[in-house]
Order: structure tokens, then sequence, then C-alpha cells
């Protein structure tokens, strides 16, 4: 299989890449390195079935040209669209950033499959989609969504331009709702960014809120597994969406910077702010319904907490992004 990964060069794909790599598929990767960097493909550069090309998603243009550049892949069968704004503060205080790099790269990215003839595409959605449903379970067809982040709003509208496809020319979609994802190689995050404050000042480490906000985390290795596995045992439906994630209540901020703290500078003071939102569209807690995604028979290999503490070593190793 020839498959198209976009956001390539981020947190998630590398780790996804590997997987498809080892399954023997051949990879183009592209990404416009705005938050990714290509030293986060070191490995797979090394692979012969592996490619990587620079690009802006949002630049129809450049998108044509790079894709004819690379048709020494073979005809691309599948496409992982994991292209998005991930700095989701960044996105309320500019609404532009999510049209762009979160919706637009979607957009592109269907009309440069429907040229191609492309017809099957894996996108990374997100519980952000959800908006703030209070204690209401989220399953996957619960609604209507009110998204309460201009990133939650274009991944819904993406999900929907994604849908609208599959009546003209898709043949199926699998949309991945994602929980919080941790691991290496971070590039954004709760976990990063206090690790790198407290490199920055290990005396205190000051937190957004007042740490009561309690979310469900799942380490890389597990999502990666949970989408490979949606893909080969999900009854193929034309659209299919499927919320991944931990079956666990989550874990609070407050556990978050306590665990960072002890690893990280064991003699920082922790402060902590007032409200429980770290930010405006942050959604301080959420049920998750995974039970679609159990019902294939899949279950993570870490809980909430697992999956923190191992990212909190794995990110205290790795060197400062970029
Ligand atoms: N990490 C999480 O917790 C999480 C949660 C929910 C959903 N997701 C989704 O999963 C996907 C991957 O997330 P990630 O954590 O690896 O984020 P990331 O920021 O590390 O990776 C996204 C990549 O997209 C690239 N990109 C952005 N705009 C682009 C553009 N215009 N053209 C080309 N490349 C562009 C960035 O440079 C970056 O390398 C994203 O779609 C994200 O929204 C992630």
């Amino acid at each position: 299989m020839s498959v198209l990964i976009t956001g390539g060069a981020g947190f998630i794909a590398p780790n996804l890449i590997s997987r498809l790599l080892k399954r023997g598929d051949t990879v183009l990767a592209v990404d416009n390195l705005c938050r990714g960097t290509l030293s986060n493909l070191t490995e797979p550069l090394e692979h012969p079935r592996f490619a990587f090309a620079k690009v802006d998603l949002t630049d129809l243009g450049a998108y044509r040209s790079c894709l004819d550049g690379h048709t020494g892949i073979g005809p691309i069968t599948e496409v992982w669209h994991l292209a998005a704004n991930s700095d989701i503060p960044a996105g309320i205080a500019d609404s532009s950033i999510d049209l762009r790099d979160t919706f637009m790269t979607t957009f592109n990215t269907l009309k440069v499959m429907a040229e191609r003839g492309v017809r099957r595409i894996l996108f990374a959605s997100s519980s952000a989609i959800y908006g703030d449903l209070g204690e209401r379970e989220l399953t996957e067809d619960i609604g209507p969504l009110f998204p309460i982040s201009n990133y939650g709003a274009m991944k819904l509208a993406s999900e929907a331009a994604i849908t609208a496809a599959v009546e003209s020319f898709l043949e199926s979609a699998l949309l991945f709702r994602f929980p919080n994802v941790v691991g290496v190689p971070a590039t954004h995050g709760v976990i990063l960014d206090f690790i790198l404050r407290l490199r920055d000042q290990p005396a205190f480490l000051e937190v957004l809120g007042d740490g009561t906000q309690q979310k469900a985390y799942l380490h890389v290795s597990d999502l990666v597994d949970a989408m490979l596995t949606i893909q080969a045992r999900a009854t193929r439906a034309k659209v299919s969406a499927f919320n991944i994630g931990s079956t666990d209540d989550g874990v609070t901020v407050r556990r978050i910077a306590e665990e960072t703290v002890a690893v990280v500078a064991p003699q920082a003071e922790l402060r902590f702010g007032t409200g429980n939102r770290g930010w405006v569209g942050d959604v301080p807690r959420f049920r998750y319904s995974t039970a679609k995604l159990q019902a294939l028979g899949w279950r993570p290999s870490l809980d909430s907490m697992g999956a923190v503490r191992r990212a909190i070593r794995e990110i205290a190793a790795q060197g400062r992004p970029r």
C-alpha cells in the first residue's frame, strides 16, 4: 500500500509511520514544519520505503506539485490526514489559525484526493468536536454538537467536509476522535509545557486553573495501536467515527503537576490559579465513551495515570523541541 500522511513531522505521525513501515507500506509524509521538525523523522528517513516533502498544504498549487513530484512511491491508496493546528489557545486568540491549518488542510487534502482518485481517508479528529456537554456520556452518535473552541469547530467542519466527500467520491472514511495523547516526540501539551517551565524556573511551577481539570490520557503507542485495530477490524461502513481513549475517568492537572515536579524538580513549589479551565475553550471534564472501540476487542495497555507517568519520563529525557 502507498500511504500519504499529512502532518508527518509532528508528534503522533512519526509513531504511526514506524508502524506503517513495519506493516510493509510505502509512506510519503508531508509537513510544512510549522510545528513539527525533521528530527522527529530521523529513523523513517533511513528507510527505503519512506519519503518526506516539505509543503504548506494550504497552498493548493504547491500541494499538487509536491504530489506530482513524488510519483515514485506509486499510486496513493489511502491518506492519513493528521496536519492541523495543535495549539488550541493560539487558535482561540486568532481564529484564522484553525481555519487555515485545521480546516483548509482538510479541504485541500480532499481536493487533491478527488483529482487523483484516492478513495480512502483516515482522519485525526478530536474529542474537542463535542464541546462541553457536562456529565453526558460522549458516544459517537451524540448531538447536536456545539464545539467551544475554534479548533473543535474546525475539526467538526473537517468531519463534515469528509462525510460530504464520501457522498461524491470517497469509498470510505474513518474518523478517529482522539483524546489527550501523550508520549514522544512531544511537540506540545501539558507535560511538555510543565517540563520546559521547570527547566527555565526550577523553584516553582505555576499551573493554569485550580488543577481540578480532569481528562483521560492515552499513550501514543496505544493510540496508534487502536487506529490500526479499527482499520483492520471495523465493519466496512462508508463513514465510521470512533472515540479512542482509555477506559478510566482520567487524571487531574494537579496530579500531572505533582508527578512532573517529582521527576524533574522535586524541590519546586506548586502554585495554582483559580477556576477549573486552563484557557477559554478548555473543557474541564468529560465522560468519553469508548464502548464502540472496546467492542472490537481493543483495550489500552496503559490507563491514564500509567500513560502520564511513562510520558513524563520520556519527555524529560527528550531534547528541547525547536
Ligand atoms: N496530541 C493530541 O493530544 C491530539 C488530540 C486530539 C487530536 N489530535 C490531532 O492529531 C493530529 C496530530 O497531532 P499532533 O499532536 O501530532 O500535533 P503536531 O502539531 O505535533 O502535528 C501536526 C503537524 O501538522 C503540521 N502542519 C500544521 N499546519 C500545516 C500546514 N498548513 N501544512 C503542512 N503541515 C502543517 C505541523 O507542522 C505539525 O508537524 C492533529 O490533527 C491533531 O489535531 C491530537
